[in-house]
């Protein structure tokens, strides 16, 4: 649905669940990823969740895969979407350690904020990292993102707690950033 040079950006199909299961419960990925402290989950949870999804459909929530050479290499989306302030959050996951460091997130989160903004009309993107994830701080900041605020020591990271770092990018920002190509 959205393309870009390396990835596109498409529908979670039920095939995609058992290499995003794979993701969801590889240890260094969701510690990269921070957050709560991970936990194993089942296939059949997710295929049951995804189901009901499917069905119901979500509208405070927009999931994407994450496809590359053919392959589904993780998934992102929007969550969280207030539709009377116009914001949400943006969520990212590259669950292929391969594909890390080489772009492909940051052209992910681009062809996001270019979703959000111009296809949906939102105004602003906000979102939590863990400070120690400079991967990610990076990408963010290449497409915009500034850092907003911080909560000193808030994440407990599998031995030590790291602050969280919370950061957003206004459309008018994002706007400014581009070639005059809106
Ligand atoms: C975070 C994530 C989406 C970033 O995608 P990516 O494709 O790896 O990142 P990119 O290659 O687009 O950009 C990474 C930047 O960090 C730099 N970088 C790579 N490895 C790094 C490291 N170990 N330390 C510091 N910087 C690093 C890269 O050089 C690049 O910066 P540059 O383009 O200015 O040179 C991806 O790594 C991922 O999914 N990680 C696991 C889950 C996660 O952290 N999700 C985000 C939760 S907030």
């Amino acid at each position: 649905m959205l393309e870009g040079e390396k990835v596109t950006l498409r529908a979670v199909e039920r095939e995609d669940l058992e290499r995003l299961w794979r993701f969801r419960n590889d240890l260094e990925v969701e510690l990269a990823g921070g957050g709560d402290p991970p936990l194993p989950v089942c296939l059949e949870r997710m295929r049951t969740k995804s189901d009901r999804e499917a069905s119901e459909g979500s509208r405070d929530k927009t999931d994407f895969v994450i496809e590359a050479d053919g392959e589904c290499i993780g998934h992102c989306g929007l969550s969280n979407i207030d539709v009377a302030a116009r914001h949400c959050e943006p969520g990212i996951t590259i669950g292929d350690r391969e594909y890390w460091g080489r772009g492909y997130g940051r052209e992910a989160v681009g062809l996001l904020l270019d979703y959000a903004f111009r296809v949906r009309n939102l105004r602003r993107m906000w979102l939590e990292v863990h400070a120690e994830n400079k991967r990610a701080i990076r990408a963010y900041r290449a497409c915009g993102f500034v850092e907003e605020g911080r909560v000193r020591e808030h994440i407990w990271l599998a031995g030590r707690y790291v602050d969280n770092v919370i950061m957003g990018v206004l459309r008018e920002e994002w706007k400014a950033s581009l070639a005059g190509d809106w």
